[in-house]
């Protein structure tokens, strides 16, 4: 079986952690799919064919394994992972107008084919879906804790956007990963254990292990901006330089290289050169940079595996294992 359209390509056999939760992903995605009944014809097709480009499914899979492994109720998990996901697809409506990005999952995003204010009213109506399939959690902690990452997604954003671009800077784009991207695997891991019969050490150590997959997921998903193959990733590739956003590849380039030109001319705008950023995305390509920056993913997930050691071994978390293993090897 595979998932995803044009570039999924996912072959669901092949990648093993999948497999033990792919009869409740289809439970999640019916609940996704049933938020817009009853709504406007054109926001059902829109959350039609946003649910029809595929993805990875990788929050909510996460929630179900972290919570099948804990014994969560089902019902919470399907709930928390529908809330998850469409919160998700929320932030890649308005990521892509913002980005002005023509191309997800291999398919045209809803700002190639929308107005502006209809891709924000859309990306507004998902949100407002995700923030009452969280309510339907019926626990107030986890509702609590799925608007503070709300806030801190949109907040990490802002700052991004406010913020000096073509910036060079360690500690500012670790901040602007954990929110971005980090935060929401974190707290999806988090909510799992947290529905569980389990105690805090638990939740404690399930918390960590979303937090550290998190940022090696965004970490190499800055590699694939570089070194991905764009038919395979299924959105334009190159495009954070061009953006103006010094990822982890380029800040190890930057460190070895200060006195490239194209280095210096970032922090003030040299970012906004096509050409030049043309050609400093080949040097970076031909450097160490982007095996030094997967490095520090594999040490994330390092840490991550570190918190499965306590857990009873089960079938979960041997899936969770091969999970935190996937993020590093992922060419998608
Ligand atoms: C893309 O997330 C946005 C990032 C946080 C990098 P995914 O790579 O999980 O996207 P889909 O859902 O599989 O398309
Ligand atoms: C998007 O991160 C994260 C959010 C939507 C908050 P990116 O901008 O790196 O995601 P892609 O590369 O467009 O998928
Ligand atoms: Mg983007
Ligand atoms: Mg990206």
């Amino acid at each position: 079986m595979r998932r995803g359209s044009l570039h999924g390509e996912i072959d669901l056999n092949a990648v093993t952690f999948f497999s033990p939760v792919q009869e409740e992903i289809k439970l999640i995605e019916e609940r996704m799919r049933s938020q817009a009944d009853e709504s406007h014809p054109d926001l059902r097709a829109a959350l039609e064919h946003l649910l029809a480009a595929g993805g990875k499914r990788i929050r909510p899979t996460l929630g179900l394994l972290v919570g099948n492994m804990l014994d969560a109720p089902l019902e919470k998990l399907i709930t928390l992972g529908a809330a998850v996901e469409l919160l998700h697809t929320a932030t890649l409506v308005h990521d892509d107008l913002i980005d002005g990005s023509l191309l997800r999952r291999g398919m045209a995003t809803l700002n190639a084919r929308w107005s502006p204010p209809a891709t924000v009213l859309t990306g507004d109506f998902l949100f407002a879906r995700a923030a009452k399939l969280a309510a339907e959690t019926d626990h107030l902690p986890l509702m609590k804790l799925f608007s503070e990452t709300l806030a801190t997604i949109v907040s990490g954003e802002l700052t991004q956007m406010f913020s000096a671009h073509g910036l060079i800077n360690r500690e500012n784009y670790y901040k602007r990963i954990y929110a971005k991207t980090a935060s929401l695997f974190e707290m999806t891991s988090r909510a799992a254990a947290m529905v569980s019969p389990v105690d805090e050490p638990e939740v404690e150590a399930m918390r960590d292990f979303g937090y550290q997959i998190g940022m090696a997921f965004q970490i190499v998903d800055d590699i694939l901006d570089f070194n991905g193959d764009q038919a395979a990733v299924g959105k334009p590739l190159g495009s954070d330089l061009l953006n103006g956003l010094v990822t982890l590849p380029a800040i190890y380039y930057a460190e070895a290289n200060p006195e490239d030109p194209d280095v210096l001319s970032l922090p003030i705008g040299g970012w906004t050169h096509a050409e030049h950023m043309t050609r400093l995305v080949e040097n970076i390509r031909a450097s160490d940079s982007s095996k030094k920056a997967m490095r520090e993913a594999e040490e994330h997930v390092d840490r991550a595996l570190g918190k499965l050691n306590v857990m009873q071994p089960c079938a979960e978390r041997e899936a969770l294992e091969n999970l935190a293993k996937y993020i590093v090897d992922r060419k998608v």
